[in-house]
């Protein structure tokens, strides 16, 4: 009897986590930056969680909401272009030394006006 209780709570267990995994609220394909004078920056954010994986590469300093990184910036909890050097370029750079595949690192590439 113990068992088969334990075993309906297992099943219940898996249930409610595989459907909590598969409507994860993974955001805009393609997100528009605001990128200052230098134009926005168009960033593929699906592509970027395939890759990568994990969610908290980027989203442990800015939260999951839309225009998050532009609330923080306002607040002053996050300097203008803290995000673009300490992820973005960051990442692209060590990518590219590592020799993989990697992002832009030039102005142009990323801001279009
Ligand atoms: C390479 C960085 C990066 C990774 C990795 C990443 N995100 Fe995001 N995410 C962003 C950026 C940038 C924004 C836009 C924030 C803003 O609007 O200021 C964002 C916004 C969001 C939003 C808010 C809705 C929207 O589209 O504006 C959600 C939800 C979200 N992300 C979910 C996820 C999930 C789930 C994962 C992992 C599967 C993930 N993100 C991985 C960078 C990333
Ligand atoms: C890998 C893409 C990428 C590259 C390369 C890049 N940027 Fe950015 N830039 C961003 C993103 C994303 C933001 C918005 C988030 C932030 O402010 O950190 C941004 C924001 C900015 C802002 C606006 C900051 C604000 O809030 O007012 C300026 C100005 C800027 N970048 C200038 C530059 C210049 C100059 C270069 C070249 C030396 C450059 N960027 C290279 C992605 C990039
Ligand atoms: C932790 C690592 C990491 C972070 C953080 C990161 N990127 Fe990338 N990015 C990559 C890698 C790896 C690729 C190459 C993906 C591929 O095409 O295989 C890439 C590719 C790109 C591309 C080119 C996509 C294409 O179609 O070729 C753009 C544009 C880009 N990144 C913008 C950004 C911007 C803007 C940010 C910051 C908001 C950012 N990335 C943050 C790792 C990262």
């Amino acid at each position: 009897m113990r068992t088969k209780t334990l075993l309906v709570f297992l099943i219940a267990v898996f249930f409610i986590t595989a459907i909590g995994v598969a409507i994860e609220n993974k955001g805009e394909r393609t997100k528009e930056l605001f990128g200052g004078d230098r134009g926005n920056v168009s960033f593929p954010h699906h592509l970027h969680q395939d890759k990568l994986g994990g969610c908290n590469t980027c989203h442990s300093v800015f939260p999951r909401t839309h225009g998050s990184i532009g609330d923080m910036k306002k607040k002053g909890t996050l300097k203008p272009k803290e995000v673009m050097n300490k992820q973005c370029i960051k990442c692209h750079r060590a990518e590219k030394k590592a020799g993989r595949k990697s992002g832009p690192l030039t102005c142009s590439k990323c801001h279009v006006k």
